[in-house]
């Protein structure tokens, strides 16, 4: 998986369809700067930027410029911004205008190849919402910009959400793959390019003292939290048509789980660890109606305070219907029915307005037997648990019973932590880096495959269905800075066990 082996990545050319949206200026132009910053970008290299603005490549480039400075603060290089300037231009114009635009865009392809003697190498970025994804991708087609010839290659990358469910994430693979082979298409997950996650694996198959307990003989249960402290900002009208379940779950949580629950595969190479992650897909067990009300939980907040600052409730916020029943968190019980891990459920949780940012993954193992204890002061025994801290701060901890000095036996808890930044200092990173770095190198290993995005949605839209034939009861029914509906804690205490909000 270290493709940063290699230096550099191929001469080539960026396109980005939707270049003056929001995504393009907080983390496109942001990871592009650090990644020439550490020298993976060679000087052969050029954006062209594509938006429905009808904007000179001038007052795009300026625009830009003054956002990517106010995002790298103040230590920005002007030799990079230099850099950028020289080779940065832009197209405007109407996405379904099959003539004006796209010609335009061949001919500045042309132009910008020649200029900076690029090879014809390219690769188009869709920051564009998933309803044009195909239409645009055709039109590229079209102009035999897809086609890749003489050695030269080109690639699609596609944001999330990947479909809406199970049958438009089939349409839209199939209408790609009519356009595209699979493997000039990635569809991008940005959870996988944030160091934590990628470091699962190694933690995982780089060590020989974790992998035998990582299983139904040791391990309990697994939790994993996904939760935001923040709302949905300016995204209402999406949101409220995605919901948390959809937002989060197919994608982001589903890859922390494949990455935590999946088998070694037999190398590094993309194939072989999307196959074992899309092994783990297709062996969770599909939620049945009576399980989807037994085993998922969804929520909408309320208002409530957040740091001491008082919060308005989702249904206030601009965009979104003030009878709105879209969930802004989901919990669900996961069962992996394979060898490893039956009778270990999953859990997962995300949400929005919760008490802070923290995304972790928490293995719980059984507990030791107790007979030993029995004639001492000691109540009970904790269990184990091993947390993968993913976000603010990444780490590991290892949770551990001690025995409390003094001369009665009496246990206590106490934690072996490892933290990435007292280890390897401050990373600066939008998490784009890693993936639009093996884009470039054609390293397809961090990007969803199509069978995975489909098992993903299998498992969901069974969840959608119930939920959208029964209305939800009783929205909104957690409160701003709180950790989510009681139900969802009533999901885990139907088990004989709790959420655990406390594991810094
Ligand atoms: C995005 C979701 O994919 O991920 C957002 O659309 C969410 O709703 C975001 O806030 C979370 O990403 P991160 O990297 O901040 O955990």
């Amino acid at each position: 998986m270290d493709s940063t082996n290699q230096k550099q990545s191929d001469p080539c050319i960026m396109v980005i369809f939707g270049a003056t949206g929001d995504l393009t200026k907080r983390k496109l132009f942001p990871a592009l700067y650090y990644l020439r910053k550490d020298g993976f970008i060679p000087d052969k290299f050029a954006i062209i930027g594509v938006g429905r603005q009808e904007l000179s490549s001038e007052e795009f480039k300026s625009q830009i410029i003054k956002d990517l400075k106010g995002f790298v603060g103040k230590n920005t290089e002007s030799e990079i911004i230099d850099w950028f300037e020289e080779r940065t231009s832009y197209t405007g114009g109407d996405f379904d205008d099959d003539k004006a635009l796209f010609s335009d865009l061949k001919s500045l392809l042309e132009e910008t190849a020649e200029t900076h003697s690029i090879p014809k190498n390219i690769f188009f970025y869709m920051a564009i919402p998933p309803f044009l994804f195909s239409n645009v991708a055709a039109k590229v087609v079209k102009r035999g910009l897809g086609t890749e010839e003489e050695g030269y290659w080109r690639r699609f990358i596609f944001e999330k959400p990947f479909g809406r469910d199970l049958e438009s994430a089939k349409q839209l693979n199939s209408e790609l793959l009519d356009l595209l082979d699979e493997r000039q298409i990635y569809r991008i997950d940005h959870y996988l390019g944030k160091e934590t996650v990628q470091n699962i694996l190694v933690f995982r198959f780089g060590n020989s003292i974790f992998e035998p307990i990582w299983n139904r003989n040791y391990v309990d249960h697994v939790q994993i939290t996904v939760a935001e402290d923040l709302g949905v900002g300016t995204r209402g009208g999406y949101y409220n048509r995605a919901g948390a379940l959809r937002d989060m779950v197919p994608n982001h949580i589903f890859q922390l789980v494949t990455l935590t629950a999946m088998e070694p595969p037999v190398s590094f190479e993309a194939d072989a660890v999307r196959n074992e992650q899309a092994k783990i897909l297709r062996a969770v067990k599909p939620f049945s109606p009576e399980n989807v009300l037994e085993e998922t939980v969804r929520g909408q907040y309320g208002k409530g305070i957040i740091d001491g600052e008082n919060v308005r409730a989702y249904r206030e916020i601009e965009d979104v219907d003030e009878t709105s029943d879209t969930e802004t968190y989901a919990a669900l019980k996961l069962t992996i029915d394979n060898w490893r891990w039956a009778g270990v459920p999953f859990y997962v949780r995300t949400g929005k307005r919760m008490p802070r940012k923290h995304t972790s993954i928490m293995i719980q193992f059984k507990k030791a037997p107790f007979m030993l204890f029995q004639d001492t002061n000691v109540q009970h025994l904790r269990r184990n648990r091993i947390v993968l801290h993913i976000q603010p701060d990444e780490g590991i901890t290892l949770h551990f019973g001690a025995k409390i000095p003094g001369p009665v036996v009496q246990t206590g808890p106490v934690d072996m932590d490892f933290d990435y930044s007292d280890h390897f200092g401050e990373t600066i990173s939008t998490g784009y880096e890693r993936l639009l770095f093996d884009c470039m190198l054609g390293d397809a290993t961090l990007f969803q495959r199509a069978d995975m995005v489909e098992s993903s949605w299998r498992i969901v839209s069974p969840i959608l269905d119930v939920w959208n034939a029964i209305p939800a009861r009783a929205f909104p029914n957690y409160e701003a800075g709180s950790w989510g509906p009681a139900e969802a804690d009533e999901l885990l205490a139907n088990d004989q066990r709790s959420w655990k909000n406390d594991i810094d």
